[in-house]
């Protein structure tokens, strides 16, 4: 069982709804969304972010590796009568992708855990329809706070330059950044809190 799937029960809160709901703000504000749009949310968890955006898209495919977080997020599809959300269970680093084009791809919190940046952003724009949208939401760069110091299997954040550039050499265009959202989070086991900004890169293909 992975962390992930323990976590899975526990994940809708408050703090992770707000979280969502300000980055579905900033989808929003940067890319023209619309119910004839496919879309494919990579790392969805729980699937906050996509029943955000669900009302202003067409038909959303819900990728996840964790069982804990699929399990949760049928549970919830099935509760909101969701038909235009589907899932599957994928790990992009070793599965072969979906074989469907989407115009919309998007993840949220989920770049950082994944250890090839560049194998999982050719992922994506192999993906994408062409002129399609491409939106990352993640931590910027940060000192290893965010999991703790003893955690060394995920990113500490991502630097915006170096990953525009990653982007470009794939070939995105139009990429941009804004910052979408600064989650307040307990660093320490004295109940020291620290912002850590989340920006959005939206590109296209
Ligand atoms: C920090 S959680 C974010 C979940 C959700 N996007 C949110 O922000 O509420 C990271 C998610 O990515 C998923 N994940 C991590 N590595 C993955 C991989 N290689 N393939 C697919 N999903 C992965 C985890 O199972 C988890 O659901």
């Amino acid at each position: 069982m992975s962390d992930f799937d323990e976590k899975a029960e526990e994940w809708d809160t408050p703090k992770s709804r707000k979280r969502a709901a300000n980055i579905a703000e900033a989808i929003r504000s940067e890319v023209p969304l619309s119910n004839n749009m496919s879309a494919f949310e990579y790392g969805c968890g729980t699937g906050l972010l996509s029943f955000e955006l669900r009302k202003e898209l067409g038909p959303i495919m819900l990728a996840d590796n964790s069982d804990g977080m699929l399990e949760v997020l049928e549970h919830k599809i099935r509760d909101a009568s969701a038909d235009d959300m589907k899932t599957v269970k994928l790990n992009l680093s070793s599965d072969p992708p979906p074989d469907q084009q989407f115009d919309l791809v998007y993840t949220m919190m989920t770049l950082h855990h994944i250890p090839d940046t560049r194998h999982i952003l050719t992922q994506f724009y192999a993906l994408l329809n062409s002129a399609g949208y491409l939106c990352v939401a993640d931590l910027d760069e940060e000192d290893g706070s965010f999991h703790g110091h003893d955690v060394d299997d995920v990113h500490k954040g991502f630097d915006r330059a170096e990953l525009a550039d990653l982007a470009e050499e794939i070939g995105f265009t139009d990429i941009s950044f804004s910052t979408a959202y600064k989650m307040e989070r307990e660093i320490n086991e004295e109940g020291e809190t620290k912002l850590f900004p989340i920006f959005l890169m939206v590109a296209r293909k």
